[in-house]
């Protein structure tokens, strides 16, 4: 792979929208879950380069909390291309020593789903090198209800003290406590909106939209986006010396 990047200025969290999928079986006259099929193999190939590329954690919208409101055909069409990826997957994550991890209300997902989900993630719970973190049932407005709520009685029982609560401490409350906030965040399709994504997370990433639709990117486009990345200067709202 020939590119310009600096491996010492790689994004240590990319998380990624992957929007576009119907669009894509739309203009080829296919049903939406060929697109989602075609979608999947995106998924795969970007899994790989993320590795090669030494960044530490990838976040994938998968699913979201509002698409349940999609017709059953398609979120079941959904389920079983994830208990695909899984199986095809798992030996790939072990080799290559990717984590695999969860956000989302996990539980809304069916039985065969969340076990498929916890033997994969028990298998690569050791490995270090990157963590593959699928947003499944996803919304940034019930994590971040979920985490009042705890934060809540844990303050009602007197395990904290209400004035003492700081960022640090929310962020440790959220569904990817212990990960780092995405330094960039790349959604597909030309759409330009959040969708309820990770909204405490990504409050200084870099943000990247792309209008081409899921099931055609590809690694030559993700290494252009991460080239873009490392000529942007990142100012966290201080003024830089120039
Ligand atoms: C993204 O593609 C995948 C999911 C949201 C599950 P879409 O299914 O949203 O595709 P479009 O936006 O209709 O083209
Ligand atoms: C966002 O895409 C969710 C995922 C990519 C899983 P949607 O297609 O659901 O979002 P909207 O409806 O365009 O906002
Ligand atoms: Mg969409």
């Amino acid at each position: 792979m020939q590119n310009e990047l600096d491996p010492d200025r790689m994004p240590k969290h990319v998380a990624i929208i992957m929007d576009g999928n119907g669009r894509w079986a739309k203009k080829r006259l296919l049903n939406r879950i060929k697109g989602h099929e075609k979608g999947a193999e995106a998924v795969r190939i970007i899994v790989r380069t993320a590795r090669k590329l030494n960044i530490a954690a990838l976040t994938l919208y998968a699913f979201s909390t509002e698409n349940w409101q999609r017709p059953q055909l398609e979120i079941s069409g959904l389920m079983l291309l994830l208990r695909r990826f899984l199986k095809s997957e798992r030996q790939t994550l072990i080799e290559n020593e990717i984590r695999l991890n969860t956000i989302g209300q996990i539980d809304r997902l069916p039985k065969e789903v969340r076990e498929n989900l916890e033997a994969v993630m028990a298998a690569t719970a050791n490995n270090k090198k990157m963590v593959l973190n699928l947003a499944l049932s996803y919304g940034a407005r019930a994590e971040i209800v979920d985490m009042v709520k705890q934060i809540a009685f844990a303050a009602q029982k007197g395990a904290i003290d209400p004035a003492a609560v700081t960022p640090e401490m929310v962020a440790d409350h959220l569904y990817t406590r212990g990960i780092p906030d995405p330094d960039l965040l790349i959604r597909t399709s030309g759409e330009m909106r959040i969708s309820n994504f990770l909204l405490w997370q990504i409050a200084y990433s870099e943000i990247f939209f792309t209008p081409t639709l899921w099931p055609d990117f590809g690694e030559d486009e993700f290494v252009q986006i991460l080239e873009n990345y490392q000529n942007r200067e990142r100012r966290y709202g201080a003024v830089t010396s120039t």
